[in-house]
């Protein structure tokens, strides 16, 4: 049994695409993810999110959901598309204001915090058409987006998160054909959109900071995907590919913003400038950041948005050129990985690894300065079923090793979440792969959710402030 420290706030989150469905209401705009879902093949169980859970139309329901937890935080996420349907500011949707109004004054209502992210990854189709994250102009545009919200609802809404998951959509959205907008240019865009997306996400943070902050007295950062990266074996040169691994994997994004130097990891200057070289490309695929924006960039994150899922193991012993697409991301770091434990779990991102976010978190201590760290996802993937033991035997693992987090390497975590509230559109995975501690019905016009074991057990947690790992949770059942 151990007590739950009484300043962690306990939170559910999700994202506009993943749960609002109406794609196409009122003046909403196509998102990349609309067009994406379409491209025959993209999804990989043929689905797609024009109506996923239709929160849209039911976020009352997602309220009272919440209420029945018991938690105290909601994150979710503003889709651009919806509110900006030109994807400049020139026109703000009426119906998509009111939307946003009305669940963020609900949750309010009922005593819940929201917490809005800006960007979980349904940029306007229109934005994408004049190069989306790859134009440097998106900074200015995402600025004016940043300020639209600060002015319709930073009055209400306290802590904004900018981007969420940089690298990942970046990756595989410029880097690879995974996700929207499958641009697949490997070692080349997804290092242009790096230096595009902190300079957005700086410009919204000063933005907040100059004009914003002291009227409405909110916080404003970003959230990076901290998963563990370490060496497969204890030699040497396993640990620096470990090191070197999680420059890649974390570093890009969080040693900007972060750390006291500023600017982009020593060992990706180094390694994509030496690969870039020996590829007779005349300069590094690594666009340079200058004096004025590393200062920029610095410093502008008031919290570390942290998510968590998984742990890899990299090793350079076995890596050879042509086992991964040349140029690209994953080549550049010059070493293959491993997973291990990732089972029961559905997905390879959620690994039976306790120990890696504990190490994440130090980690982030360690190189970012200390930070508060609102831990913003933490979830497991599997097929479904309402008895989910394994999910609540992966969330308690976690949870504990937080607390060893909090209590012996003293990290300063301040929220803890779970992804996600309720079963979603996970992606290019589609419906089938689920998140949620509720199971949404898809059959059903209505999209009914019931809680699943872990919503009974997580309610439990919440009321208790107590991780009793013996505490077997009963499942009524419950429909919302
Ligand atoms: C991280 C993403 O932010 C979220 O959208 C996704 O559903 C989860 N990981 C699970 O894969």
């Amino acid at each position: 049994m151990r007590k739950i420290p009484d300043n962690i706030k306990f939170a559910v989150a999700s994202a506009a695409y993943q749960i609002e469905g109406a794609w196409n209401a009122a003046d909403k705009s196509p998102s990349i993810w609309d067009t994406f879902c379409q491209k025959p093949g993209a999804i990989m169980d043929g689905t797609n999110g024009e109506d996923t859970c239709k929160s849209y139309e039911y976020y009352k329901r997602d309220i009272e959901m919440i209420k029945f937890l018991g938690v105290s935080v909601y994150r979710f996420s503003i889709s651009w598309p919806r509110l900006l349907p030109d994807g400049f500011a020139n026109k703000i949707s009426k119906e998509g204001t009111e939307y946003y109004n009305n669940l963020i004054n609900g949750l309010i209502e009922n005593g819940i915090e929201p917490v809005a992210t800006m960007y979980h990854w349904d940029l306007p189709q229109k934005l994408q058409d004049l190069g989306g994250w790859a134009n440097p102009d998106i900074a200015v545009w995402f600025e004016d987006y940043a300020r639209v919200l600060y002015e319709l609802f930073g009055d209400r809404v306290k802590t904004w998160i900018t981007l969420n998951e940089p690298k990942q959509f970046a990756v595989f959205g410029y880097g690879m054909s995974r996700f929207a907008p499958a641009l697949n240019m490997g070692g080349i865009a997804e290092y242009l959109v790096a230096k595009n997306l902190l300079l957005a996400h700086a410009r919204a943070w000063h933005l907040y900071d100059k004009e914003f902050r002291s009227t409405q007295k909110g916080v404003c950062g970003i959230t990076i995907a901290t998963d563990y990266r370490e060496g497969e074996t204890d030699s040497p040169d396993d640990v620096i590919a470990g090191k070197e691994a999680m420059d890649f994997e974390v570093g890009l994004y969080s040693h900007p913003i972060f750390s006291t130097a500023g600017g982009f990891p020593e060992s990706v200057i180094r390694l994509v400038g030496q690969k870039s070289a020996k590829q007779g490309y005349p300069r590094s695929r690594l666009p340079e950041l200058s004096t004025k924006e590393i200062k920029f960039i610095k410093g502008t994150s008031d919290f570390y948005g942290f998510n968590h899922y998984s742990t890899k193991f990299f090793t350079r012993n076995t890596y050879k050129q042509g086992m991964f697409p040349v140029p690209s991301y994953d080549d550049d770091l010059d070493a293959v990985f491993s997973i291990k434990d990732y089972k029961p779990a559905a997905v390879i991102h959620s690994t039976a690894i306790p120990w890696g976010m504990r190490k994440a978190l130090k980690w982030v201590k360690d190189n970012c300065n200390d930070p508060e760290i609102m831990i913003f996802e933490n979830g497991f993937g599997d097929l479904g079923g309402t008895d989910d033991v394994d999910r609540i035997s992966y969330l308690t693992r976690y949870i504990d090793a937080m607390l060893d987090a909090i209590e012996v390497d003293k990290c300063n975590i301040t929220v803890y979440t779970v992804w996600s509230l309720m079963d979603n559109f996970e992606w290019c995975s589609g419906l089938s792969i689920k998140f949620g501690i509720f199971e949404t019905d898809y059959e059903d016009e209505e999209r009914k959710r019931r809680p699943k074991c872990s919503a009974f057990w997580f309610r439990h947690l919440v009321a208790t402030r107590t991780l009793d790992p013996g505490y077997k949770a009963l499942r009524e059942d419950l429909t919302f």
